[in-house]
């Protein structure tokens, strides 16, 4: 397909969305193919293909065996951490899918019950994720680094009756004790868990206890396999929470048709890869990423795809990554900007990348944070092959902007995610609302409606779903991403505009952060923000302010907030830095200026807000932050 074929595509979408996507939604094998392609629910919330009925699952990997694929590879587990590597048949994954539907459906899951997966890098992560959707039944998957109070919090908001569990995850030799941490939950949560059911893994074997626990192994082993429960193309697929402004989680909620439309639509158009590719996302099932391109969007599009539980480096070094593309034969690679950060750190010549056969790699995609100039270019130096920067989010489920490969690969521009996707119709709008000119920076927002797979709304929560991103300018999704178009339509995303921040990918909020900074007894106020890491892009740092008369010793306070962030976040936090300050800078009204104290601590320049209160206390906050970037 050519450049021409791109603008028509996107001038379809942007005029005549529902003829673009019932074209798209027409490639799927529906149960009932959808009549109304585009609707708006009760709630004023927009629905795609109302009507239609099918079943994701199925699609996954029914339709695969019935086409004849049975016996292609759908998935591929390398474990440099369990000294593991299997593989996976189409065949074979559906009867192991519906073997653990049925052991689910034993346990009385069944249609639209929330079921939360905390689960290592494994195919039974895979598994239960699927089984999930083959019953309708909606899944919840936790990243393994969060700690126990942030499952609870999970298992409370989505209302879970049962959890998935396995005995233990590996951060490259040590293992992590899962079972304790999930006891742990459930005993903090408000709703009851009825059922707990732990996978045991060699590693490390878990206590379980009677009339809750059960074995997974056993349990599999007395079920009888369940059919794919067709659903309406509405009903929730999962829910995924993500980190938002408030110490509170939402659950972006993600449906079974617009989902699948957008997963095979995507793979076709973004990656350009479809049955019988191998495609390999580099992160983990519990982020988004991991959701849709390590699970649904190369199952849907008949791919074989690569389950790695190991690191860029140390499992065993910086040529893991090579190794496996090597190995397999992997042609898109997706990882995080600070995975190969990471790699070029160990590797600066990429000479480990050189023993590998890397013929079949044709390109690289990135996402997760912003793709830094010096890390593309070693990409573009070392890897003669197109680097492609994409952005999206949690919520929009695919990109937003990409080099769209399936169409034609655009000459890149450094430090641009490219072009928008057909369906997303970016506006870049200052602070009233109002479009700016090709170049200058504003928030990034996109007209409704949005396309097939963004969420449909924060689970039990439509209010905070339309306070969040949609009353800001009316008639447009606000992304909290501030950026610019260029007069050639190339995006560029430069950072986020509220006060979430990204650490090695991961995105994480600093009032969560700043909630339990607070409930440490010396502590008066504090502030959190994110300053910049060669390594992992952005690290947070707390700025405290103590209680009147309180004498503290100031590593000892440091080192008791970090122990605090890792209990009641998690290790993932990477939360280790912290300052004791007299004052923080504040608006006439109270609010904390954390802007200010972004710029001020990465040495930017920045003009003294006129709404702040006490610009003298400025001056302090400068040389400690000052001091402690230099040394
Ligand atoms: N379960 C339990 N703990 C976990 C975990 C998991 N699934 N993932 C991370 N952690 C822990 C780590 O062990 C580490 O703990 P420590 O402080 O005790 O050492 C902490 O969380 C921070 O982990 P991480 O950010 O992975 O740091 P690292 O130094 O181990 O590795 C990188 C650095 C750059 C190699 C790593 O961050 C990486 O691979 N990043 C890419 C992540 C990614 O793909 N993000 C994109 C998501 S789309
Ligand atoms: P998450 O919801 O965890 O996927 O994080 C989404 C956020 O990560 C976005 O809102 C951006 O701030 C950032 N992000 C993701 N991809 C990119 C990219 N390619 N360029 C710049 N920022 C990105």
């Amino acid at each position: 397909m050519s450049a021409s074929s791109y603008q028509q595509a996107y001038l379809q979408a942007s005029e005549n969305p529902e003829t673009f996507w019932a074209a798209e939604a027409a490639k799927l094998q529906w149960h009932t193919p959808p009549t109304r392609i585009l609707a708006s629910g009760a709630d004023g919330q927009q629905q795609w293909f109302p009507d239609g009925r099918l079943n994701t699952a199925w699609l996954a990997l029914d339709a695969h065996v019935q086409a004849g694929r049975g016996e292609q590879t759908a998935i591929i587990y390398d474990s440099p951490v369990t000294g593991t590597k299997s593989s996976i048949t189409y065949a074979d994954l559906t009867r192991r899918v519906a073997q653990c539907a049925g052991m689910l459906r034993d346990m009385g899951v069944a249609r639209g019950d929330r079921v939360i997966i905390y689960m290592p890098m494994i195919p039974e992560t895979v598994i239960a994720m699927l089984a999930c959707a083959r019953l309708g039944a909606v899944h919840c998957v936790v990243f393994g680094g969060f700690a126990a109070p942030e499952l609870a919090v999970r298992i409370d908001d989505a209302q879970a009756d049962v959890v998935l569990t396995a005995s233990c995850g590996i951060e490259v030799d040590r293992i992590i004790a899962y079972k304790p941490l999930v006891d742990a939950a459930i005993a903090q949560a408000r709703h009851p868990v009825r059922r707990c059911v732990v996978l045991q893994r060699p590693q490390c074997r878990a206590e379980l206890y009677a009339d809750r626990d059960v074995d997974w192994q056993q349990s599999l082993a007395n079920a009888e396999p369940a059919d794919a429960v067709a659903v309406q193309a509405t009903d929730p697929l999962y829910i995924l929470y993500t980190s938002g402004t408030t110490g509170k989680p939402k659950g972006v909620v993600r449906d079974h048709g617009g989902h699948a439309v957008a997963m095979r639509y995507s793979m076709a158009t973004v990656y350009d890869v479809g049955v019988g590719d191998v495609f390999w996302a580099a992160s983990d099932v519990g982020w988004v990423v991991g959701h849709s391109y390590i699970v649904y969007g190369p199952l849907l599009a008949g791919c074989t795809t690569v389950i790695y539980e190991g690191k860029p480096i140390r499992t065993p070094d910086a040529g893991a990554f090579w190794r496996v593309c090597s190995e397999y034969g992997v042609k898109a690679l997706f990882a995080a900007p600070t995975a190969f950060r990471a790699i070029r750190k160990e590797d600066p010549e990429a000479k480990l990348a050189s023993q590998y056969d890397l013929s079949k790699l044709e390109r690289l995609y990135l996402a997760g944070e912003r793709l830094d100039p010096p890390t593309w270019a070693w990409l573009q130096e070392h890897f003669d092959r197109p680097v492609i920067d994409h952005w999206w989010q949690t919520e929009t489920g695919w990109a937003i902007a990409a080099n769209p490969a399936g169409y034609s690969l655009q000459e890149p521009k450094m430090g641009s995610a490219t072009w928008p996707m057909p369906g997303y119709l970016l506006s870049i709008l200052d602070d009233e609302g109002a479009p700016v000119a090709a170049g200058v920076q504003g928030n990034i927002a996109i007209r409704l409606p949005l396309p097939p797979g963004c969420l449909t709304g924060i689970w039990g929560n439509p209010e905070r779903f339309r306070a969040g991103y949609l009353t800001t300018f009316p008639g447009f999704y606000v992304s909290g991403d501030a950026g610019y178009i260029d007069q050639d339509g190339y995006v560029f995303v430069m950072g986020r505009t509220d006060d979430i921040i990204n650490v090695a990918g991961h995105r994480l909020s600093t009032g969560e952060m700043e909630e339990v900074l607070g409930a440490h007894p010396a502590v008066a106020e504090c502030a959190v923000i994110g300053v910049p890491d060669e390594l992992k892009g952005e690290l947070p740092l707390g700025m405290v302010v103590l209680k009147n008369d309180v004498a503290v010793d100031p590593q000892q306070l440091a080192s008791e907030l970090a122990a605090l962030v890792r209990k009641e976040i998690g290790a993932l936090a990477c939360f280790q830095q912290s300052l004791i300050v007299q004052r923080l800078p504040k608006t006439r009204s109270g609010k904390i200026l954390r802007r200010i104290l972004r710029q001020i601590a990465s040495g930017e320049v920045f003009t003294v807000p006129s709404t702040i209160d006490d610009p003298a206390c400025l001056d302090e906050l400068r040389a400690q932050l000052e001091l402690r970037r230099a040394g």
